[in-house]
């Protein structure tokens, strides 16, 4: 079932996720529907709290990174990575930081260059609730790194300047009223009957 994407301005997209357990109701179906709406909206990350829910949990799928032919870098090993992160905690981050333009679900048709370190080792529970310990490195990380900030309530606007985040405030705004026309299903917080 596609799920509706809240849209920036929701509250729910700055609360700190709470850990889950494996006895949460649903739990796979949740995640079933986290994917078909993640792929929907061609994403390559969605986290709870960008469907609602205020839960340390997060999914990736980098593989249209590997299709990309434009990648001068080897990206195959991007194919396929698809992976369910729950009670992700970050042990730490390394390398050297660089650019690269993100964008997000919940808020359409903005994207802005974030710096961010290269690699980032965590440790996390698979669907199966089994745990692991593991690095990423590149754009997997950088996946990672952006949907780990969903479920601490940051956002990637968060981590650019403040004139360009001033620059950025009408489109913001018009995000939160649904002053936007998109392609996959989503959530105001704003509703136009309320303006
Ligand atoms: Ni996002």
């Amino acid at each position: 079932m596609i799920l509706p994407i809240v849209a920036y301005g929701d509250p729910v997209l700055r609360k700190v996720g709470e850990e889950i357990d494996e006895n949460y109701p649903g739990l796979a179906v949740l995640i079933e529907n986290m994917f078909e709406t993640m792929y929907e909206a061609s994403g390559l990350g969605l986290a709870a709290p960008q469907v609602g829910l205020p839960l340390r949990l997060f999914i990736i799928d980098c593989s249209p990174f590997a299709e990309d032919e434009e990648n001068a870098s080897d990206v195959s090993h991007l194919k396929g990575l698809r992976k369910v992160f729950i009670n992700a905690e970050i042990i730490n981050e390394q390398g050297e930081e660089w650019e690269f333009q993100e964008g997000c679900l919940s808020i359409p048709d903005v994207r802005e260059p974030v710096s961010r370190p290269e690699k980032v080792r965590l440790r996390y529970r698979d669907e199966n609730f089994e745990q692991h310990e593991e690095e990423f490195d590149g754009y997997a990380a950088r996946v990672i790194q952006h949907e780990y900030d969903h479920i601490e309530g940051i956002l990637f606007t968060d981590h650019i300047s403040p004139l360009k985040r001033r620059l950025l405030k009408r489109k913001l705004s018009d995000i939160t009223k649904g002053n936007i026309s998109i392609a996959y299903k989503m959530r105001f917080p704003t509703p136009k009957r309320m303006r």
